[in-house]
């Protein structure tokens, strides 16, 4: 059934399979007041075809200043993109900009002269950003936490880099960069620092422009080139001595300290054993960069640096398992990257599983179980708001997308979950650890820096077993692959068995107020604020979920379990969340209308912190279920505030709201 999907990226406009970029050379400079980015991107493509007549990129929101060709560039030239042929030159004035979707964006088409296959082709393209770019956000500097300086940062993934630079945006182009950018502030990019040092500081921060240096040499897809500009400044970890990476973290310098706390223990004995298990660190600098309150993401994997909600930051480590699944990207997605937008699982539910495995295999088989509850909870949520809103094709694995159609609105755990189930129950059924470890080391060995399908992955699986062990064919032929990859619906083909050893209490103590709503004298219950005193952050997590699965409470039992657990005040967003889905499970009961108010004013910072929850994760739900209770609160709420939010969140929320943007 290999057909159910696009063989070619159905989000792009280039012609990646005839010509493509494997390295880019970006200049910039970077405006805080007038908000762009202005500079120029030099291509240098490989011609895969014969009779390519033309070069095409996608733009989305780019002013293109100027297009310069040069088909003959001397590898010897110090800068060859510079050399250019008067002959060429004349080529270069025919650029055309095509269609201009709103999704998608537009397409420049350069001509070329017919190259050769195998020869490589410079393209320099001089542009600036403008207001309208989706991959960057502008923050003015009451949006940062020194309210000093302003910040800017990036989101490429899933097809944003076209509105930053004019690239071949479809992930199964991989290319190595460089890049020159000049900026009053210190800028961060996903590649290794040249100049100046991580460690030295920025003179004339806000008003004297430094050159900063970066290059980029693994080749990696557009969605990982990224930037962040802002008054930050970096602390080191400190990795074992046998260690060939470099790792630190990055953030404002009012966080600085307490993010080095939060994450240095996890990042270095988690990257360190990912190494052990999967093979070496390829991008040798590992940092972390702690951003603004409107990243719309828990994290994201842009390499030498993944970027984290400031949100993490919990004061007690309990939520590292992002920093262990970004960095997992770095094997999974950023090593074996999809193909395109319908084999998203293989970043995401292969990481998924990874971080699980790695908690597994440093921590224990209960902190694995522990996640995986709470990841299949969030998987049925998936499912069913998919249902609900009657996009049921998202319930999918592999997913069918047509042209145009944007992956932002399609986001969602499905492709974690779903994914990391399927592995779970191949390494399972396959014969557990022993079998899949070497099994996953030689499906890295194999595709380690390449861009695949589903069907290449599957393809290698059979043929490592046939191979080494054709015992298992016969298990594999009894998986039902068809269900796994394009079954609809509100379950899974397999449920799998999860060590529960710490979700039990959590269980427990769930179900006992399960049977207590039909105790209407509230003096009888037995139930007192020490019950979720000794949970573990993920338990009470869990705890909420499960209470948040059965029939609303009646709204009594409500107010009276608030003021037993103080949720209602909890300055964890990961439990404020839960509690807020809990309380207004029934819209219409007194306990959601009293809570929606609060839950209003906690989504957009108006609960006395000045605080947006920007994570989609947060923002998205609570907005959704106020939306249920109070269709006018919710509006009212995300009118005056919606500019806080990143441009991402904000069209997802106004489409969650059914507000025209
Ligand atoms: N790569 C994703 C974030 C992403 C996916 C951004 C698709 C844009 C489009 C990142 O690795 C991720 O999965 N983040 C999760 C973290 C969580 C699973 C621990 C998030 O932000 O919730
Ligand atoms: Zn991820």
């Amino acid at each position: 059934m290999a057909d159910q999907v696009p063989e070619r990226d159905p989000t792009t406009f280039s012609n990646y399979w005839q010509i493509a970029t494997e390295h880019i050379d970006f200049s910039w400079s970077v405006d805080f007041q007038k908000r762009v980015i202005t500079g120029s991107a030099v291509h240098k493509l490989k011609v895969k075809d014969d009779g390519v007549k033309e070069v095409i990129f996608d733009v989305l929101a780019l002013d293109v200043h100027s297009v310069e060709v040069n088909e003959n560039p001397t590898t010897e030239a110090k800068e060859p993109c510079l050399v250019l042929s008067s002959q060429l030159d004349a080529l270069s004035l025919q650029y055309e900009i095509k269609h201009n979707d709103k999704v998608m964006g537009s397409a420049l088409h350069i001509p070329l002269s017919v190259p050769a296959v195998g020869s490589v082709v410079e393209v320099k393209i001089a542009y600036s950003t403008t207001k309208d770019c989706t991959a960057l956000q502008w923050l003015e500097k009451e949006q940062t936490q020194g309210k000093k300086f302003p910040f800017l940062f990036s989101q490429c993934q899933p097809i944003h880099a076209r509105s930053l630079a004019p690239v071949q945006d479809t992930p199964s182009v991989k290319l190595t960069y460089t890049a020159e950018v000049r900026s009053v502030l210190p800028i961060l990019m996903s590649a290794i620092r040249q100049s100046p040092p991580s460690e030295s500081t920025h003179d004339g921060i806000g008003e004297k422009e430094i050159a900063y240096t970066y290059s980029q040499l693994v080749p990696i897809p557009s969605y990982l080139i990224a930037i962040a500009a802002g008054d930050v400044v970096y602390r080191p970890f400190s990795p074992p001595d046998a260690a060939k990476w470099t790792s630190g973290v990055w953030a404002e310098t009012e966080l600085v300290e307490d993010a080095h706390e939060e994450f240095s223990e996890a990042t270095v004995q988690f990257l360190t054993a990912a190494e052990n298990y999967l093979g070496e660190y390829r991008f040798h600098v590992y940092d972390l960069l702690v951003l603004p309150p409107s990243f719309p993401y828990g994290g994201m994997e842009n390499p030498c640096l993944t970027f984290l909600t400031p949100t993490l930051i919990a004061g007690d480590k309990s939520l590292t398992g992002t920093v262990i699944h970004e960095l997992s990207h770095s094997w999974f997605g950023n090593g074996i990257t999809h193909a395109h937008a319908s084999h998203f699982w293989l970043n995401e539910g292969w990481t998924t599983f990874t971080e699980r495995l790695l908690q597994q295999l440093i921590l224990s088989p209960a902190a694995r179980g522990l996640s995986a509850v709470i990841g299949y909870k969030s998987l049925l949520a998936a499912l069913q708001q998919f249902e609900d809103t009657g996009r049921s094709k998202y319930q999918r694995l592999v997913i069918p997308f047509e042209t145009g159609e944007d992956p932002d609105t399609a986001y969602g755990r499905v492709p974690y979950e779903k994914g990391s189930n399927m592995l779970y129950y191949l390494e399972h059924l396959l014969g557990g650890l022993a079998v899949f470890l070497p099994y996953m080391r030689n499906y890295l060995d194999a595709y380690m820096g390449k861009s695949i399908t589903t069907y290449e992955w599957k393809d290698h699986l059979y043929a490592y077993f046939r191979e080494r062990d054709p015992s298992k064919v016969s298990l594999l032929d009894s998986v039902d692959w068809d269900a796994w990859f394009y079954g609809e619906g509100l379950t899974i083909p397999v449920q799998n068995e999860f060590d529960t050893s710490l979700a039990k209490d959590a269980f427990d103590l769930a179900d006992r107020w399960d049977v207590a709503r039909s105790v209407h004298d509230l003096s009888l219950l037995a139930f007192e604020p020490n019950d979720v005193k000794s949970f573990a952050a993920g338990q009470t997590m869990v705890f909420l979920e499960r209470l948040e699965s059965y029939p609303a409470l009646p709204s009594a039992h409500l107010f009276h379990f608030d003021n037993l657990y103080q949720f209602s005040t909890t300055t964890s967003p990961e439990l404020r969340l839960r509690f807020y889905l809990l309380v207004t499970l029934d819209p219409t009961s007194e306990a959601a209308k009293h809570f929606a108010p609060d839950a209003a004013k906690w989504v957009v910072g108006n609960d006395g912190t000045g605080v947006i929850k920007g994570r989609m994760k947060f923002c998205r739900p609570v907005f959704r279920q106020i939306y249920k209770v109070d269709q006018k609160l919710a509006v009212d709420t995300f009118e005056p505030a919606k500019d806080q939010f990143h441009p991402i969140a904000r069209r997802l929320i106004a489409m969650d709201l059914n507000l025209s943007e």
